[in-house]
């Protein structure tokens, strides 16, 4: 199954002689169910692929695909509330809301959806279970350390089950053995639940673990690289 798509996927900033195609002519499509990861020199276009896999920026032209919706189709609201229910993000830098907890940070974006308090709870306190800061429920981001707010921050993006787990090379302001603890965790998570995780990263251990790799130069894409088992799902 294909959890989301690019079709001839070009994203230019400014105009004139002056455009920056940060994307050009891009297709590539992002099997269920595996890590992919995105890798590429600095000002590749992974951020900006990234971001208009997640609809935080829009195509300049071709077709961008997520669970079956084109994104260019939704207006508005409808955007955010797609993105709400079926996309979730790991930041770089965390990105947690400094005066929540860390269970508040998790319970979030299902507030948003009008989850019951009961199932939020229950859903809250398997997923800071699942990255190990359990015992550190309430204490808010400042209280934790590098390592433990990107668990947090794990956690949060895959408290609504999205369709779709984006993150922009969220080890890279980690100590090495941070990020090789937080890249384990999120192979192992990302396995168990079967969720589609898709990474940027120049960082060959995050290359190494993943199924799938996509490489990009100058906003194109040079190969794509599948393990045998993809092969065959798709
Ligand atoms: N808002 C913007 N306005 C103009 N140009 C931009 C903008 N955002 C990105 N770019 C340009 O688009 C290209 C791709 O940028 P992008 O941030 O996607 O690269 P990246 O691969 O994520 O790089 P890095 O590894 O440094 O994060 C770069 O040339 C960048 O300068
Ligand atoms: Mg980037």
């Amino acid at each position: 199954m294909i959890a989301a798509s690019f079709h001839q996927v070009t994203r230019t900033y400014g105009a004139g002689a002056g455009a920056v195609a940060a994307v050009r002519d891009s297709s590539v499509d992002i099997v269920s169910g595996r890590f992919t990861v995105l890798c590429g020199a600095s000002g590749s276009g992974k951020t900006t692929m990234l971001n208009l896999l997640g609809g935080l920026d829009r195509a300049t032209s071709g077709s961008v695909v997520v669970a079956g919706q084109p994104l260019e189709t939704l207006k508005g609201n409808a955007l955010s509330d797609f993105r709400a229910r079926h996309i979730g993000f790991v930041f770089q830098a965390f990105n947690l809301v400094p005066v929540l907890s860390a269970y508040e940070n998790v319970e979030y974006p299902l507030s948003l959806l009008g989850v019951s308090k009961a199932r939020r709870r229950a859903r809250v306190l398997d997923l800071l279970d699942a990255v190990g800061v359990a015992q550190h429920a309430h204490r808010k981001p400042g209280e934790l350390s590098g390592g433990q707010q990107q668990r947090v921050a794990i956690a949060r993006a895959l408290a609504t089950r999205p369709a779709l787990v984006l993150a922009d090379e969220p080890t890279a302001n980690l100590d090495s053995t941070t990020g090789a603890a937080i890249l384990a965790l999120m192979r192992d998570i990302q396995r168990a639940r079967e969720t589609t995780f898709v990474f940027s990263s120049h960082d060959p251990q995050v290359i190494e673990a993943a199924d799938d790799v996509v490489r990009i130069r100058d906003g194109g894409i040079v190969s794509v690289e599948r393990m045998a088992a993809a092969e065959a799902s798709l």
